[in-house]
């Protein structure tokens, strides 16, 4: 149990800020063409990632269990595959973040040893694929797994916690920074006015709800597994709504950094050629642009964000060494040596091909997250015994009275608009992997 009621929502917070705020938004934004892809993220992100995160924190707290044994409990065997694609889920997400971690440390020790380069595509694709990729992957793996084998997390969410607000600190200074470049305007035009059409492009329209699901953690038992852990007196709603509006304006915030310093500085070239690389990119060369002090903010930025990162490898891999200790009777080191020894080897594929990342996270990144949120749509609303009163425990009595809306919204609404999305991301992804 959280000892408190703070403890849970930082916690929760946690799991949802890392890359998929830093590194995930801003890349995706800038392939689904800008503001229409912000707009419709935050559409997403409020109209179904809130009430699914509220779903999972409900069949978490009913059970008490972990996704695999939750959706057993409750639905019989027929659910448990559901719980193997959370896992399979975050097997591939965890084996290409550990990749996007060790650029992290790799542009840290750029600002430490040499300072920043001033050909910022050039040394992103030295340091995203090929040998270095690789041996940072690796490191980053070798921690995770130690950690996940120790079983003790404590330290690092600790140290993550703290460090969290030195992130958001530090990414606010840069916005404003951003805002005095010449030449920022145009970064602020791409970033925040829509076009109407791409408004109406149903592959802009999944990938913006893929990257909610992404960004909030939610559609791979993680949210559930928190939920778990409560007592019946917390207020469901308004904790989801409290960790969405944290988690969106982290990536809203890195989006109002990296759009205008791509504009005015220059590098729309090199960020069109590799999209993923958008942060690592636009992020060095403003701190190459500020001197000394670009040295020593870009150092802290980067060591933030991976020990920020690690936390989310370290969450994602528990999901994987959870289902062996627990289905399979593995011993925890067992475990967490087979399952960081699959997600390394899977990883250095990534690490070794751009291709091979672009494609993993098409696959599981863009198409599983919304299979998952679509199966836990369904488990929620036509499995679960009364899940509105579930909801309805703790809440105060105004969200009690509009439990069921929600109730209706995933149960009608949301499965068929999300059949519909998990479809295109079907189509997308066939095409991507067959191009
Ligand atoms: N939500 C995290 C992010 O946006 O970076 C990614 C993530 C972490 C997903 C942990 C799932 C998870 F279990």
């Amino acid at each position: 149990m959280f000892g408190s009621r703070a403890g849970f929502v930082m916690a929760a917070v946690g799991s949802a800020v890392g890359l998929g705020n830093m590194w995930r938004f801003p890349y995706r934004t800038a392939e689904g063409g800008g503001a229409a892809f912000v707009l419709l993220y935050l559409a997403m992100t409020f109209l179904i990632g809130v009430p699914m995160m509220v779903a999972e924190f409900g069949v978490g707290r009913r059970t008490r269990l972990s996704s695999v044994g939750a959706l057993r409990a409750v639905g019989g065997g027929v659910w448990v595959p559901l719980g193997y694609l959370f896992v399979l889920t975050s097997l591939l997400i965890v084996a290409y973040l550990s990749v996007i971690t060790g650029w992290t440390i790799r542009y840290a020790l750029d600002g430490l040893v040499a300072g920043y380069s001033a050909t910022p595509g050039a040394r992103y694709d030295e340091v995203s694929t090929g040998s270095t990729a690789v041996l940072f992957h690796v490191l980053v793996m070798g921690v995770t797994t130690g950690i996940v084998w120790l079983g003790v997390k404590k330290g690092i969410e600790r140290a993550s916690l703290i460090l969290m607000p030195i992130l958001f600190l530090i990414l606010i200074s840069l916005a404003v920074w951003a805002a005095t470049l010449d030449g920022a305007g145009s970064g602020y035009a791409f970033y925040l006015t829509p076009s109407l059409s791409a408004l109406m492009d149903p592959v802009v329209i999944q990938g913006a709800a893929s990257q909610a699901f992404f960004s909030l953690s939610v559609g791979m038992g993680i949210m559930l597994t928190y939920g778990s852990y409560l007592s019946g007196k917390e207020n469901l709603v308004r904790e989801a709504v409290i960790v969405s509006l944290a988690d969106f304006s982290v990536a809203f915030i890195a989006g109002l950094v990296v759009f205008p310093v791509i504009f005015a500085l220059g590098l729309s070239d090199e960020v069109t050629e590799s999209t993923m690389g958008a942060l690592f990119i636009s992020l060095p060369s403003a701190f190459g642009e500020m001197g000394a002090i670009g040295r020593v903010v870009g150092v802290s930025f980067f060591v933030a964000l991976a020990l920020a990162s690690i936390t989310s490898t370290v969450s994602l891999l528990e999901v994987v060494g959870a289902v062996g200790i627990d289905e399979f009777k593995f011993t925890r080191r067992t475990a967490a040596l087979l399952a960081g020894a699959l997600a390394t080897v899977i990883g250095v594929l990534a690490a070794m091909s751009g291709d091979v990342l672009g494609v993993l996270d098409k696959v599981a990144g863009e198409f599983f997250v919304v299979v998952g949120v679509l199966g836990m749509s369904l488990f929620f609303g036509w499995r679960m015994t009364e899940p509105g009163g579930e909801v309805a425990a703790g809440a105060s009595p105004g969200i009690a009275r509009s439990v069921p809306a929600l109730v209706f919204l995933i149960r009608y609404i949301i499965p068929p608009v999300l059949a519909v999305l998990a479809w295109v991301a079907f189509r997308d992804m066939v095409n991507t992997v067959a191009g």
